[in-house]
């Protein structure tokens, strides 16, 4: 008997590439026995009196069993306060979001203007698909400086010995702290990440056509982001309304403009 959650996605995209389920995750992950190249999660960081803001007890041990490498989005007490829930996973490095506004709302400290993702992996870092993260030459958003990286084979820092970034290029690696506008105005959800932001991240550890797996996958915006850089994704969403949200979403990138009928 087929498994009713691989028969029944919320929204599958007309050629396959990607498929939203709306459950728990902790039901579904088990359900679906995926196996996905990379997980991107941005869980509930359990900060806010929203109602869906609840962290899910164990799901870091969980997502384990379906990737060997995951990007994580929280904030530095989320990730201190649930350390010991990321014991199966190693912690390659961390990449900071400079939104152009801030969330917090306290009086008393600074503003806070950022998020953390970070990236984990199990097993041999060798192991580990990532592909070296560049951009071109005066691309850089800011002005900051110049700073330009060397490229070494370091373990664990993201250099690659197999296929190392030199520059000869022009290029430059792209840099720990991203600034990207947030979707403030403009979000189908109230935590919707921006595309600007998943795509590097989705690009640096998912290969191309691979399988990326959004266990929170609220706006859909994970999903959009692997489909538009070239990989497949499955999300799950336990929130109906956002799931709606979501396949309409999903669905507006991919109208047929055939205008020959
Ligand atoms: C931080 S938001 C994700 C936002 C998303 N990254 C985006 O860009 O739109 C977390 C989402 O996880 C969902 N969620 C909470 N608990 C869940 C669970 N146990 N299983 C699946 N989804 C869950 C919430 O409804 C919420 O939409």
């Amino acid at each position: 008997m087929p498994d009713p959650y691989w028969s029944d996605p919320y929204w599958s995209d007309p050629d396959g590439t990607v498929h939203l389920y709306l459950g728990d995750m902790r039901e579904i992950l088990p359900a679906l026995g995926v196996r996905a190249d990379l997980i991107v999660a941005d869980p509930p960081y359990a900060e806010t009196s929203l109602t869906w803001d609840r962290w899910p007890e164990g799901w870091p041990t969980l997502a384990a069993q379906h990737a060997r490498s995951m990007w994580c989005f929280g904030s530095m007490r989320m990730f201190l306060e649930r350390r010991d829930e990321f014991a199966g996973w190693k912690l390659s490095q961390d990449v900071v979001w400079e939104k152009h506004n801030g969330s917090g709302f306290a009086a008393d400290r600074f503003k806070r203007v950022h998020e953390i993702a970070t990236h984990w992996y199990r097993g041999d870092w060798r192991d580990v698909h990532r592909d070296v993260p560049t951009e071109k030459s005066g691309r850089r958003d800011g002005g900051e400086g110049g700073m330009r990286a060397t490229a070494t084979a370091r373990e664990h820092t993201g250099s690659i010995a197999a296929k190392a970034w030199d520059g000869s290029d022009g290029s430059r690696l792209l840099r720990s702290v991203q600034r990207v506008r947030s979707m403030h105005g403009r979000a189908i959800h109230p935590t919707e990440k921006p595309l600007g932001i998943l795509a590097p991240l989705i690009r640096y550890a998912c290969p191309p056509g691979g399988l990326v797996l959004d266990p929170f996958a609220g706006s859909g915006s994970t999903l959009d982001a692997a489909r538009q850089s070239g990989r497949r994704a499955i999300g799950v969403e336990a929130n109906e309304e956002y799931c709606e949200r979501a396949a309409l979403r999903l669905s507006a990138l991919t109208l047929d403009f055939d205008t020959t009928a």
